[in-house]
């Protein structure tokens, strides 16, 4: 069973291109995460977990999310980590993870993909994305097929500037960067309510006809990038930067 987390839609690519070749069943975990929904499910084929990478780790939303729901069945769980750039030392996280539920890592691919962290980096306008998802396709099929054929990933190298990375930096990341006050809306807001549907923490509402954000913000990058009217901006840095959602469909 392929299970995936998506803010802008490149895992969600990744995870149904998979699906399409393995032939398996493709879950996404929005609704779950939003709900707080742990209830334990169950596969007989390997697990396949797709995810964006947020500081050379997966989210620390589906790393919670993996912590506290039992997956039955088939013991074998693949990762599939989609990064603007590279993963790190991931891998270490995930097999620690692993160990505690119990389960038998099966490695972990990076699939490198367009960047959509609009909060702190570029984002590539449409050509340049549907370039680099092009590029991204071999290697998303070189994991369809080891998942196939019941084979573990090949093992990254690992260098010390990736155990830094995905290690203390990490660490450091989350309480200093991920936080929602820097968003606010512009005057081409049209209070359609999008930006709310789409959060997967609940944490955006709306007040007096605008949203306003709450402090439960992962940085997916879902409510300013999917906003129809671009309203949605991030303190400077995001001004004149084109949305980034994955336009390409299976
Ligand atoms: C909070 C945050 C942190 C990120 N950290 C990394 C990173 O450490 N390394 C990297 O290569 N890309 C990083 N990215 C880029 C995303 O992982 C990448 O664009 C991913 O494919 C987005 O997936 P999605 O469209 O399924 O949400 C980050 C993006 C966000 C929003
Ligand atoms: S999605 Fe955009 S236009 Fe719609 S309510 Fe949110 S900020 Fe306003
Ligand atoms: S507030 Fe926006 S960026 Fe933060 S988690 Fe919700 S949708 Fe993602």
């Amino acid at each position: 069973m392929i299970i995936y987390f998506s803010g802008t839609g490149n895992s969600e690519y990744t995870a149904k291109r998979i699906g399409k070749e393995t032939g398996d069943e493709t879950i996404n975990l929005f609704e779950k995460i939003r709900n707080h929904d742990f209830s334990e499910i169950s596969s007989e084929n390997p697990w396949v977990v797709v995810t964006p990478t947020y500081a050379w780790r997966i989210p620390r939303i589906v790393q919670k999310w993996l912590e506290q729901t039992p997956l039955n069945g088939n013991k074998n769980i693949y990762f599939v980590m989609t990064c603007g750039e590279n993963i790190g030392n991931a891998g270490k996280y995930l097999e620690k993870l692993c160990l505690k539920k119990k389960m038998n890592y099966s490695g972990c691919m990076e699939i490198v993909m367009p960047e959509n962290y609009i909060a702190l980096f570029s984002t590539p306008n449409e050509e340049t994305a549907l370039q680099i998802i092009d590029q991204a396709e071999s290697v998303i099929d070189q994991a369809a097929i080891c998942i196939k054929q019941g084979e573990v990933f090949p093992q990254a190298d690992i260098s010390f500037g990736d155990k830094i990375i995905s290690g203390i930096v990490n660490e450091f990341f989350y309480p200093t960067m991920v936080h929602a006050k820097k968003f606010y809306t512009t005057d081409a807001c049209i209070s359609c309510g999008k930006c709310v549907s789409v959060c997967p923490l609940n944490n955006v509402h709306i007040e007096n006809g605008k949203p306003a954000w709450g402090n439960h913000c992962t940085h997916c990058m879902a409510c300013i990038c999917r906003c129809p009217t671009e309203a949605i901006e991030y303190g400077k840095h995001s001004q004149g930067l084109p949305r980034y959602i994955c336009k390409k469909d299976v």
